[in-house]
């Protein structure tokens, strides 16, 4: 059994589709973000402020090339847009694109628990631009993924069954 990798721009909801999958799928559920949490013994917040994004991003990295055999992996939304990451996803498991407009986007960001934990997110009350051009400029990486999954308006189970769906079919 392979991993399944769960990829797509913050607030797509990969960590809630990867706990639900997990369940289904029988196996561990795992998130890049709380990976890195662990091995910084700090928030990703606080890394990218006392050490910078470039740090984040080789702790991020180190964390998905050391995943285990068979696990259910939600990822951060930049690590696809990184160096070797997508290859190497792509090489492992199976890779879904969990694709979501950046209007219903930027509306879901904008929350005082998203903000507070997504350093990334500018200040600006309306997130909009912000998201519409980050997400054209990472949409490309997002696309190389082995399946593109509609997660817009639709229900949670309703992404799941369909992920699922599709990994049944697979070798
Ligand atoms: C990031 C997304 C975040 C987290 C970090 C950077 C990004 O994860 O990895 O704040 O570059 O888009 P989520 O996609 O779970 O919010």
């Amino acid at each position: 059994m392979k991993n399944v990798f769960l990829t797509g721009f913050m607030g797509c909801g990969k960590s809630r589709v990867a706990r639900c999958l997990s369940a289904w799928y029988g196996a561990p559920c795992l998130e890049t973000d709380q990976m890195v949490e662990q091995q910084a013994g700090c928030s990703v917040r606080e890394l990218f402020e006392t050490k910078g994004e470039a740090f984040f991003r080789q702790l991020e990295r180190e964390v998905l090339h050391n995943i285990p055999d068979y696990a259910v992996v939600a990822t951060g939304g930049g690590l696809p847009c990184q160096g070797d990451n997508m290859d190497w996803m792509l090489s492992q498991g199976h890779v879904f694109y969990l694709q979501v407009p950046a209007g219903l986007l930027a509306q879901r960001l904008d929350t005082p628990s998203s903000r507070a934990r997504r350093p990334l997110l500018p200040p600006e009350k309306d997130l909009s631009d912000y998201v519409r051009t980050t997400l054209a400029a990472r949409e490309p990486f997002y696309l190389r993924a082995d399946h593109i999954i509609d997660a817009g308006v639709r229900p949670t189970p309703e992404v799941v069954r369909e992920i699922a769906g599709i990994i049944s079919t697979l070798p």
